[in-house]
C-alpha cells in the first residue's frame, strides 16, 4: 500500500497490541481472525486492572468504590452512545453477549405476539440472529426468512414479497459475517414503515468497519458486541426511544423495571464494561474533531478505508489464484465488511488453518455460526471454509505472507 499522511497513526498501532509481539515459530503473530474477536490494545487492558485497582464493587451502594462503579457502567453507556450515534445513555443496555441479549428480546417478543404474527429474518445471518427468532415458531408465531442470491447479496424482491401487514418485526444483520456483504439496511426500513414493522439490525460484524449512526438509520434495535472491535466480551443493545419500555421483558421484581435497565440481569461484568470504555478512547484517537462524537466517526472513516484497501488486495490476489473460489459478492469495487472467506479445491479449510497457524497466521475454518449461508453456499457438508479478515493492526506484509501461504497450498 502507498504511504498515506492519513494512515500514519493506524501503520503505527500494531505496537499498541501487547499480544501481538508473540512469535509463533519464529514468525510475528498475523492476527486474521478479527470477525471471531479482535486482540486488545494496553489501553483496554489498563482500564480492565484499573477497575479492580480503584472501584471493584457492586453498583448503587453507598460507598466510594460503588459509586465509582455507578460512574463507570452509566459513563460507558454514554460512552457507547456517541459510538452508536444514538440520543443518550438511556438507549444502551449492557449484556453478556449479543445472543444473550437477542434472546431476551425474542422472549419478550413471544409475550406480546399473538399466534400468526410474523417476524422476517434472512438467510445470510448470523445464528444469533436466527436461531432466537426461530425459537417463536413454538408459540405459533411465522417465522419467514428471506433468501440469498448466489453472489451472497440479499434477494430484496425476496424481502418485498415475504414483508407484509402481519409482518411485526424484521431482524436482518447489517453485514455478513461470512462474506463481508453489506445490507441495505436504509432500502429495508423503507419497506418496514410501509408495514409497520420494527426493524432489528445486527451490527456485531459492521460496527468494527464502519460509522454507525443508528439516529439515521431510524432502527428500533440494533446490537453489537464489544470484542470484535478492540474491547471485552460485553453485549451492546441499543434500543430507540420508549420501545424497550413496552416489552414484557423477563427479570427480577427487584430489577429497574425501565430502559435501559429493564433487560439486564443480575449483575454485570462491572471491570469489562471498564474496558469498552477504553476501546471506543482507543477507536477514538485515530480521529480528528471537535467532539468525542466527531473523532469516534473520523477515525471509523479512516479504519474504514485503510482496512478496506488490504482486503481488496487480499479479494483480488485470492481470485487470481488456480483453485481458490472466494464467497460472496464477486464485485471487486462491491462496499464490503473486511472480511473474505474462501474455499481451496482438494485442501479442507480445518488442514489450510492448521498450515497457516504453523506459520503465525490466525484465521478460522468452518462455519462461524453463519452456518445458513455455509449451508445454502454448500459448503457445510465439506467442513466449511476459510476466513480472513482484516482489522486496524494488520499490515500488508501480513497480507504478503497470508498470500504466499495460501499459494503454496492451493498450487499442491
Ligand atoms: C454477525 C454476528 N452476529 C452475532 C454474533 C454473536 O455475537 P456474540 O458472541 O456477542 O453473542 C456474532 C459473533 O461472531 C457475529 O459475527
Amino acid at each position: 500500500m502507498k504511504k498515506n499522511p492519513m494512515f500514519e497513526k493506524i501503520v503505527r498501532c500494531r505496537e499498541d497490541f501487547p499480544s501481538l509481539k508473540e512469535e509463533i515459530n519464529g514468525h510475528p503473530l498475523a492476527y486474521f481472525d478479527g470477525p471471531g474477536g479482535t486482540q486488545v490494545p494496553q489501553t483496554v487492558i489498563d482500564a480492565v486492572s484499573h477497575y479492580y485497582y480503584t472501584s471493584n464493587a457492586n453498583f448503587h451502594g453507598n460507598f466510594i468504590t460503588s459509586r465509582r462503579t455507578d460512574e463507570v457502567l452509566e459513563g460507558t453507556r454514554g460512552k457507547i452512545a456517541r459510538f452508536l450515534g444514538a440520543d443518550g445513555m438511556k438507549n444502551i443496555s449492557y449484556g453478556h453477549n449479543m445472543t444473550t441479549l437477542n434472546f431476551s428480546l425474542s422472549r419478550a417478543f413471544g409475550r406480546y405476539l399473538l399466534p400468526g404474527d410474523e417476524i422476517l429474518i434472512t438467510q445470510l445471518d448470523h445464528e444469533a440472529n436466527r436461531g432466537p427468532w426461530l425459537a417463536l415458531r413454538e408459540k405459533g408465531i411465522v417465522v419467514r426468512e428471506v433468501a440469498i442470491l448466489p453472489d451472497g447479496t440479499l434477494d430484496y424482491n425476496d424481502f418485498e414479497c415475504k414483508l407484509n401487514e402481519k409482518t411485526r418485526l424484521v431482524a436482518m444483520g447489517y453485514s455478513s459475517n461470512v462474506t463481508g456483504t453489506i445490507n441495505n439496511v436504509p432500502l429495508v426500513r423503507e419497506m418496514t414503515y410501509k408495514v409497520g414493522a420494527l426493524l432489528l439490525v445486527d451490527a456485531v460484524h459492521y460496527a468494527p468497519h464502519f460509522p454507525l449512526d443508528v439516529n439515521a438509520l431510524g432502527v428500533d434495535f440494533l446490537l453489537c458486541s464489544a470484542y470484535k472491535f478492540y474491547g471485552p466480551h460485553v453485549g451492546i443493545l441499543y434500543s430507540n426511544g420508549e420501545i424497550l419500555n413496552r416489552l414484557p421483558m423477563y427479570n427480577l421484581r427487584t430489577q429497574l423495571q425501565h430502559a435501559p435497565y429493564c433487560i439486564e440481569t443480575g449483575t454485570l461484568n462491572h471491570a469489562a464494561i471498564a474496558g469498552v470504555n477504553a476501546a471506543i478512547d482507543y477507536i477514538g484517537s485515530f480521529g480528528e474533531g471537535d467532539s468525542n462524537r466527531a473523532r469516534i466517526v473520523d477515525a471509523m472513516e479512516k479504519i474504514n478505508l485503510y482496512e478496506d484497501a488490504l482486503a481488496k488486495d487480499i479479494f483480488k490476489r485470492l481470485n487470481e489464484l488456480k483453485n481458490v473460489t472466494v464467497l460472496g459478492p464477486t464485485d471487486p469495487g462491491a462496499t464490503k465488511a473486511p472480511t473474505i472467506s474462501f474455499d481451496i479445491k482438494g485442501v479442507g479449510p480445518a488442514e489450510v488453518c492448521n498450515y497457516l497457524g504453523e506459520q503465525g497466521i490466525c484465521a478460522w475454518n468452518g462455519h462461524f455460526y453463519g452456518i445458513r449461508p455455509t449451508e445454502i453456499f454448500g459448503y457445510l457438508q465439506k467442513g466449511g471454509v476459510t476466513r480472513v479478515g482484516v482489522s486496524v493492526y494488520n499490515t500488508s506484509a501480513e497480507v504478503d505472507r497470508l498470500i504466499t501461504a495460501i499459494n503454496t497450498l492451493a498450487s499442491r
